[in-house]
């Protein structure tokens, strides 16, 4: 995926240098400048002439064109090797909304948020979403029958074909299991498992402090990572209506379940029931841990080194 963004991506800067260079070219009046556009002219074409002529050895290789030779590896991994599944895990506050969008577009697989899913299902007044939006709003947990539903459900999807990765879920034993049970019947199994460990104490400060993006789940801090049109009152909070998404400019919202009452129950709730999954999987060898509780930079570079193979 990375590869075919940087390909659009340079294919797109070329066109763009060669189309402000044209109309560089036809505004060029004198002699000088003519004659250095032409030859810049033919730097550009030689360069595209070499171009072409990589592209076509690499076409060559082994006899079928590199689209083809791609398409065929991505079959062969979507048909005989195990699919990568991997587990972010850690308390509300975590940062696993934070680091999960950065490792799917790592590893090319999606993330599969459960918290996002219900929310999108409480916004929408679905079945599901009645339920849910009473608990969420408290704090509590969504039953194991819904949530291990929609993950049944969203895992057969084409997007999963070579993997995920699981945010929020599993959250209760129960859950695992039910987990477990649904990989084993295609043969597959949980493969990593990443641990954010962060002390409760700095949580509420995260979790109150955060506004986010509601159509692209992106999440700001007010302190630790504010958008660039925060604006603060006399009173030292920002304001409200100066809460904009970086991207977009449109406006940032607060969670209902974000407030010191509910952390204490989302807290309490972690610790009782999702804990006890660590030692579940401890003993697979597949738990990594990484210390949540430094800046954003630095938990990137530890959850970067917790995937990679024990032997790269
Ligand atoms: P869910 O949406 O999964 O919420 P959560 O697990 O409580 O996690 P959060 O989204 O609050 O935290 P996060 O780790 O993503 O933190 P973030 O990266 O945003 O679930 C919500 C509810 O849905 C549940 O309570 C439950 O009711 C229900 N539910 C969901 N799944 C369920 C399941 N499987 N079973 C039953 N019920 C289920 O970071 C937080 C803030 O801190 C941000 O502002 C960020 O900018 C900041 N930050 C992040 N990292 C750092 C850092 N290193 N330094 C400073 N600030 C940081």
């Amino acid at each position: 995926m990375a590869a075919r963004r940087a390909a659009t991506s340079s294919r797109s800067t070329t066109v763009r240098f060669s189309s402000s260079f044209q109309q560089q070219a036809a505004a060029s009046t004198n002699h000088r400048n003519k004659a250095l556009v032409a030859t810049t002219a033919g730097l550009i074409a030689a360069v595209t002439v070499m171009q072409q002529q990589e592209s076509n050895k690499t076409q060559n290789l082994f006899g079928k064109s590199a689209k083809t030779a791609v398409k065929e590896t991505e079959e062969k991994f979507g048909t005989y090797w195990p699919r990568n599944i991997m587990i972010l895990f850690g308390p509300p506050g975590a940062g696993k909304g934070t680091h999960g969008p950065k490792i799917e577009d790592l590893l090319g697989i999606p993330a599969l948020s459960t918290g996002d899913m219900l929310r999108a299902a409480v916004s929408a007044g679905t079945e599901v979403g009645k339920k849910a939006k009473a608990v969420m709003n408290a704090g509590g947990l969504v039953s194991d029958d819904i949530v291990v539903g929609i993950i049944r459900d969203r895992i057969k999807e084409a997007d999963c074909k070579h993997g995920f990765i699981l945010d929020g879920f599993p959250r209760t034993l129960a859950q695992t299991k039910a987990l477990d049970k649904m990989l084993a019947e295609e043969g597959a199994c949980v493969t990593k498992v990443v641990e954010l460990e962060v002390p409760d104490s700095v949580l509420e400060e995260r979790i109150t402090g955060r506004w986010i993006h509601k159509a692209s789940g992106r999440s700001y801090h007010i302190k630790y990572a504010p958008p660039k049109s925060m604006k603060k009152g006399a009173d030292g909070k920002p304001i409200a209506e100066s809460m904009k998404d970086d991207a977009t400019g449109e406006a940032l919202m607060q969670r209902k379940d974000d407030t010191a009452t509910a952390l204490t129950k989302r807290l309490a709730g972690y610790h009782n029931e999702t804990v006890p999954i660590l030692k579940h999987y401890s003993p697979n060898g597949i738990v990594k841990s990484v210390n949540a509780n430094q800046g954003m930079d630095g938990v990137w570079g530890e959850i970067l080194a917790a995937l990679k193979r024990a032997s790269a």
